[in-house]
């Protein structure tokens, strides 16, 4: 099989470049990824060399690049987006132009190639906030932040191409992520690398926010389970099956990190929080899939990815676009109490 991986230098999608090349000895992959802030090549520094896996550096908006990318493939697994909501809650324009408008130039490209399979991988946060029970995915889509709001446009689109174009599509729709690689302004790698250092986390809110968090390493088993298994024209919610409050993940990784209660400060609320997300993955487990890590064993190995490879999240941390825009983010939100750097 020969893939098109969009946005294969991030968190998600160089675990699964990785575990498909890996798992699949005759399989190639070319990576469109136009390498943001997120993007790092270092992700996949030990895949490079080898013959089968070719990273393209251009923006998924792009028609000529994609068109170009998609030839003699015969699926693609489209990642590529910007992903973290206090960014979108700043400044959303990107979020438009690449969560919708890139994933509209990817749609119009595989529908003219012919692809065989179209996985557009998505979030449980199209939902919105969930105060009680379970999305499935036929709920209606509520999205509250930008980021949310752009990545249910553009699961609108995938579906119109499906029942329009009649595009070979499905999209999948996870929970929180964690796991090595994973960029250090999302919550767990800030909170782990922080506490590392002794610096404090900042805790939106009351702390009390639920999130379900699946280990990077069963969503990409389950998008490669899902581009072999899945039907077209379905959704299928990937979830961790571990929930907890911000508050309590955040108690057991300090405990297990030996660190202060002093540590985890709390700051001003994230604007449109949304409170609760919760997925029933009844869909994807009746498909037959399983998952292979326990949480407390992911979390352990997450901590322990994080602490053999500073080499890999310090630069990142002090690289200047990162701090900037930290400072106007707790500048904007503490007002002149701020004092950014202490929040890192
Ligand atoms: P990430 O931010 O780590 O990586 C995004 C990648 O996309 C980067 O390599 C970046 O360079 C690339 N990219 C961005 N704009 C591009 C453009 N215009 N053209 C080409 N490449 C571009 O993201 P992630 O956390 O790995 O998330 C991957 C996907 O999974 C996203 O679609 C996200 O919405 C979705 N998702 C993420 C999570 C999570 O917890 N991280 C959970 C559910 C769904
Ligand atoms: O639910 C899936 C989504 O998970 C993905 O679609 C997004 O791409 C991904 O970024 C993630 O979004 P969240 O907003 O849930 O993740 P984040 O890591 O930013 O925050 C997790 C929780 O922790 C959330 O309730 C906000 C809180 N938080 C976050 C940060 C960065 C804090 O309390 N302090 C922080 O500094």
């Amino acid at each position: 099989m020969k893939l098109l991986v969009t946005g294969g230098l991030g968190f998600i999608g160089s675990n699964f470049v990785r575990h498909v090349l890996k798992s699949h000895p005759s399989w190639r992959v070319v990576n469109l990824d136009i390498r943001t802030y997120a993007g790092n090549p270092a992700n996949l520094a030990d895949v490079a060399g080898g013959l089968r896996y070719r990273w393209v550096r251009a923006d998924i908006r792009d028609p000529h690049a994609a068109a170009e990318c998609m030839r003699g493939v015969d699926a693609v697994v489209h990642f590529a987006a910007e992903s973290h909501v206090d960014r979108s809650i700043l400044d959303a324009a990107s979020f438009v132009q690449t969560n919708v408008v890139g994933t509209h130039v990817l749609l119009e490209e595989a529908r003219r190639a012919a692809v065989e399979r179209f996985v557009h991988v998505s979030t449980d946060e199209v939902y919105g906030s969930v105060e009680k029970g379970f999305s499935r995915e036929a709920d209606p889509l509520e999205p509250n932040s930008p980021y949310a709001a752009s990545k249910a446009a553009a699961d609108l689109l995938v579906r119109s191409y499906c029942v329009t174009h009649k595009l070979p599509a499905l999209i999948t729709r996870s929970s929180n992520n964690f796991g090595p690689y994973q960029f250090p302004e999302k919550a767990l790698p800030l909170l782990i690398t922080n506490f590392f250092d002794d610096q404090p986390f900042p805790l939106y809110g009351d702390g009390m926010n639920v999130r379900d968090w699946v280990y990077v390493l069963d969503h990409v088993r389950a998008l490669e389970f899902l581009l072999l298994k899945g039907r077209t024209g379905e959704v299928y919610n990937i979830g961790g099956m571990h929930a907890a409050p911000n508050k309590e993940l955040i108690e057991r990784v300090r405990k297990l990190m030996g660190k202060p209660a002093s540590l985890v400060q709390p700051v001003p609320d994230r604007p449109g929080h949304d409170r609760r997300y919760a997925l029933d993955c009844g869909k994807l487990k009746a498909l037959g899939f399983k998952h292979a890590y326990p949480f407390d064993e992911a979390l352990n190995l997450t901590i322990a990815w994080y602490r053999a490879n500073e080499a890999w999240w310090r630069p990142l941390k002090k690289a200047g676009g990162y701090r900037k825009y930290y400072d106007r983010q707790y500048a904007a939100r503490l007002g002149r109490h701020a004092d950014p750097s202490s929040a890192r």
